[in-house]
């Protein structure tokens, strides 16, 4: 279920090595099942740097690349992949921005963190991405098409 139709869409998000250790696994789950969103897929894994300097290829230029590949290596991770109308775009919402200090108050990063290179939280930034980072880090047959019983009551 990779497929993404234009406002229905899946995302990838994973709780980065910080959120797991700080116990915020939960809480994260709660605001996106709280949203509406339905969760397609996930699994708690110690990614390799292989993997992490795929994940985030675009960045290889970057001076902070190397770090950004040594902290999110450093302890397991939660990937997950939410569907729902448009969740790409709300989903960068409920994160809040790149950096803490610039994410307001309700929003997960404005609420529990400090620093750029502790920052929680991975989302994805485009239906794109999401599709490229969903097929990294996730088989076909480690997700799942389910019907919610409350669904008719979000849409
Ligand atoms: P980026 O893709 O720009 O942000 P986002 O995670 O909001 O999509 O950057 C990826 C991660 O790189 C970011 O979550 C934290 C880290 N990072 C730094 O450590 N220092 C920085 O100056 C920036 C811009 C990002």
């Amino acid at each position: 279920i990779i497929l993404c139709l234009t406002i229905f869409a899946n995302v990838f998000k994973t709780v980065k090595p910080d959120g797991v250790q700080r116990k915020l696994v939960g809480e994260i789950i709660r605001r996106f099942e709280r949203k509406g969103f339905k969760l397609v897929g996930m699994k708690l894994l110690q990614a390799s740097e292989e993997q992490l300097r795929q994940h985030y290829w675009d960045l290889r230029e970057k001076p902070f690349y190397n770090g950004l590949v040594k902290y999110m290596s450093s302890g397991p991770i939660v990937a997950m992949v939410w569907q729902g109308l448009d969740v790409v775009k709300t989903a960068r919402k409920m994160l809040g921005e790149t950096n803490p200090a610039d994410s307001l108050p309700g929003t997960i990063r404005g609420d529990y963190c400090v620093e750029v290179g502790r920052n929680v939280i991975h989302g994805s930034d485009s239906v794109q991405s999401a599709q490229r980072e969903i097929s990294l880090w996730f088989k076909h047959d480690e997700l799942f098409c389910w019907e919610e019983c409350s669904e008719h009551w979000i849409y």
